[in-house]
């Protein structure tokens, strides 16, 4: 079993669970929020507090099928 699994949330983030590290475009490591059993990343773009997800993909109807490609 992985260590690290990533969920996809209809129409919402990725669920990140288990031992990373984020880094920035410059390789600066992002601090992660303490005391959770997961971090939320952004896919819409809509969120103010990037990469981290702040809920306003529900906003923005962020629609996932809408933004794939094929
Ligand atoms: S996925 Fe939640 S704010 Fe973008």
């Amino acid at each position: 079993m992985a260590d690290v699994v990533i969920r996809i949330r209809p129409n919402g983030p990725l669920l990140v669970e288990g031992p990373i590290k984020l880094l920035d475009a410059n390789g600066n490591e992002i601090e992660l929020p303490q005391g959770k059993p997961a971090i939320a990343l952004c896919r819409c773009g809509a969120s103010k507090n990037k990469p981290f997800c702040d809920g306003s993909h529900k906003n923005v109807n962020f629609d996932e099928e809408a933004r794939q490609e094929s």
